[in-house]
């Protein structure tokens, strides 16, 4: 059974005083559940959140990694370096990287491919832009960045990817997808992941939603069948949000 997941991305918000609270905060309000609850501050804190939640089952993931090993790529962060403070899970292909750090799909790939070579789990994520959307082109577009990014890995690197579309017009706008339009668009998703692979590993992959997920409008988006939770972010910087979205999966 593919599992929920309420993931939070922080983005480049929160110095280190106020991760510190937040993460004080979400541990101590954190409902029961069966769902996988994620937060991912900004690198520098990430080494402090790890330590911070040794005993909490809230993961700690990034926002990004470097396809690299090691060497001259000046501000960037390697799997390894990742995996050496307790950290086993990133963030590949956010619309924010795509749009303003020029990362194309061949560049994802790479990422994708590094991150499983450690062993690295990926919340890849993926969306069509407004324009895309207005001209009928959103499964398209939505289709090519999947399989640009992730169709030659082998079928059972999929038990390490979670995916998380995001449609870009909903991110941060305070426009949500409607769950119907979310709902068709992962039942898309899941069919042509069937078509690429076969409805096992379609099955088993999450598929999370994102895009100005509030604690109004949770309830419904996941009570959509091949919704498997949310990718937060504004909501996931307010605990109480951040915790009434984790109870509503
Ligand atoms: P908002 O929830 O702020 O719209 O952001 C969504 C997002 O980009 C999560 O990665």
């Amino acid at each position: 059974m593919r599992s929920k997941i309420v993931a939070g991305n922080w983005k480049m918000n929160k110095n280190l005083t106020d991760t510190e609270t937040l993460l004080a905060e979400l541990s101590a309000k954190l409902p029961d559940t069966n769902a996988e609850v994620m937060v991912s501050p900004t690198y520098v804190n990430l080494a402090g959140a790890t330590r911070a939640l040794e005993n909490s089952t809230i993961e700690v993931i990034a926002q990004n990694m470097h396809f690299a090993e090691s060497g001259a790529y000046t501000g960037e962060i390697s799997a390894d370096m990742l995996l050496s403070i307790g950290v086993n899970t990133a963030i590949i292909g956010h619309s924010e990287r795509r749009a303003y750090f020029g990362e194309t799909d061949a560049i994802l790939a790479k990422k994708v491919a590094a991150a499983l070579a450690k062993n690295i789990r990926i919340v890849f994520c993926f969306g069509e832009e407004l324009e895309d959307r207005k001209s009928g082109n959103h499964f398209k577009v939505v289709e090519s960045q999947l399989k640009n990014a992730l169709f030659s890995l082998d079928s059972n690197a999929w038990g390490k990817i979670v995916l998380a579309y995001e449609p870009v017009w909903a991110i941060g706008t305070g426009e949500t997808a409607s769950p119907e339009q979310a709902q068709e668009m992962h039942a898309f998703i899941r069919k042509t992941i069937t078509e690429g692979y076969n409805a096992e590993v379609a099955d088993e992959v999450s598929i999370l939603y994102g895009g100005s997920v509030k604690p109004g409008n949770a309830t419904e988006i996941f009570s959509k069948p091949d919704v498997d939770g949310g990718l937060i972010g504004g909501a996931s910087l307010v605990a109480d949000d951040f915790v009434a979205i984790i109870k509503a999966i």
